[in-house]
């Protein structure tokens, strides 16, 4: 193995969110982070020597990015999901939620609707909200134990209100990797319905089983309109340095989004936006290939584990992303008994299914980007709180 995500790092050097939540210091004894989704790895060397080349450079002003960022974002886009972008589609924003915000407050009233496929990822919902906007949940259905949508119970639920479909591709938390002919069921109802189709696709490099498809690629097909979010955030590990892109899918939505972001004050780019990304997209894809193995062996280990050993548990298939999405049903607890469970009998902090909305109840989501002597530990702790579950 060439980079060490074996080694144990310490993140209390830094003010990492998911390490000084006051959660983990409540009872006095251990209790490990498996919630907030970023990796227990440095960033790739390129990345670091890209960061610290700028920060040499000692002066911080206003800035614009250069054609390099453009054609970072080009050539991974191509190289690793087949798709080929003109630099006029690609439009740069702080963080994919506040992209999300930007879209919504161009393209839909207060008081319209947004639907999405419930559980998912919580800060959908506050976003969705912060901006007076209101959730429409349709529940994912679990077909032979892989979550999918229900086209029927969308169009029960879809008003004349609704105005746009966030999609969360891949899905977090279950993991599913949405396949082409799913990918035209939602482009078929967007269209019929008139909904712009808002892509997240902050997992899309952590695809395991299946192939991950770009959204706009059957948007384009069915002429739906459409945005799609990405980051090296997830991929690389640098979501503190806030960088993100949408991909707009014409001239009339990217002046759109432009001269709103121009109403809310956002015209500049981080200094750091061009260094992570360029270091990222074109410098290092084989730590990405590195740390994708590592995590994939990571989650099959982890998987395999909990169904020979933890029968209060059952783990749901999971195409994708570092995370494993765990329904805890047969623990016959309240959610805040299961969270409270994990953390005092197992040592563990997951992120608890309410955070994704109430279609989330008695679940918890692991994330699993830790190096694996960590990973063999705390799995053991598991089996023991378990276990102890039994007497
Ligand atoms: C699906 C999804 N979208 C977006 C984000 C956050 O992206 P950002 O930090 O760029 O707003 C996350 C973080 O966990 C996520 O899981």
């Amino acid at each position: 193995m060439k980079y060490k995500f074996d080694e144990i790092i310490d993140r209390s050097r830094t003010n990492s969110f998911k390490w000084k939540a006051r959660e983990l210091k409540n009872n006095g004894h251990e209790i490990y982070p498996m919630w907030v989704a970023d990796m227990e790895f440095d960033a790739s060397p390129a990345i670091q020597k890209r960061l610290a080349d700028r920060l040499k450079e000692g002066v911080f002003g206003y800035e614009l990015l250069s054609e390099d960022y453009y054609k970072a974002v080009q050539y991974w886009l191509k190289k690793r999901h087949g798709c080929e972008i003109p630099e006029g589609q690609i439009v740069y924003c702080a963080n994919m939620m506040s992209g999300l915000s930007i879209i919504l407050q161009e393209y839909t009233e207060e008081q319209d609707e947004v639907m999405m496929n419930v559980p998912t990822y919580g800060n959908f919902y506050h976003t969705i909200e912060g901006c007076g906007r209101a959730v429409n949940g349709s529940k994912l259905r679990e077909v032979n134990g892989r979550f999918t949508f229900d086209l029927e119970d969308m169009e029960r639920k879809v008003t004349n209100r609704t105005k746009a479909f966030l999609l969360c591709n891949p899905h977090n938390p279950t993991g599913t990797v949405w396949t082409e002919q799913e990918l035209e069921g939602i482009c078929r109802f967007c269209k019929a319905h008139e909904l712009l189709i808002i892509s997240d696709e902050a997992h899309y490099d952590f695809v395991f089983h299946g192939q991950h498809t770009m959204l706009r690629k059957i948007a384009e097909k069915y002429d739906v309109s459409s945005v799609t979010m990405i980051s090296p955030g997830k991929s690389f590990n640098v979501a503190g340095v806030q960088t993100a892109t949408l991909l707009v899918d014409g001239d009339a939505m990217k002046k759109q989004i432009m001269s709103r972001m121009n109403a809310m004050a956002y015209p500049f780019e981080h200094a750091f936006a061009e260094g992570v990304t360029v270091g990222a997209y074109m410098e290092s894809e084989d730590w990405f290939e590195e740390v994708y193995r590592y995590i994939k062996e990571n989650k099959e280990m982890t998987v395999q584990y909990i169904r020979e050993n933890i029968p209060y548990l059952r783990v749901p298939e999971s195409e994708a992303t570092y995370l494993l999405w765990v329904d805890c049903s047969a623990m016959k607890m309240t959610d805040e008994e299961i969270i409270e469970f994990w953390k005092n009998e197992c040592g563990i902090m997951p992120s608890g299914g309410l955070e994704f909305g109430e279609a989330g109840s008695q679940y918890v989501r692991l994330n699993l980007a830790c190096p694996k002597k960590i990973l063999l530990r705390v799995l053991e702790n598991m089996k023991k709180g378990f276990d102890g579950l039994k007497s």
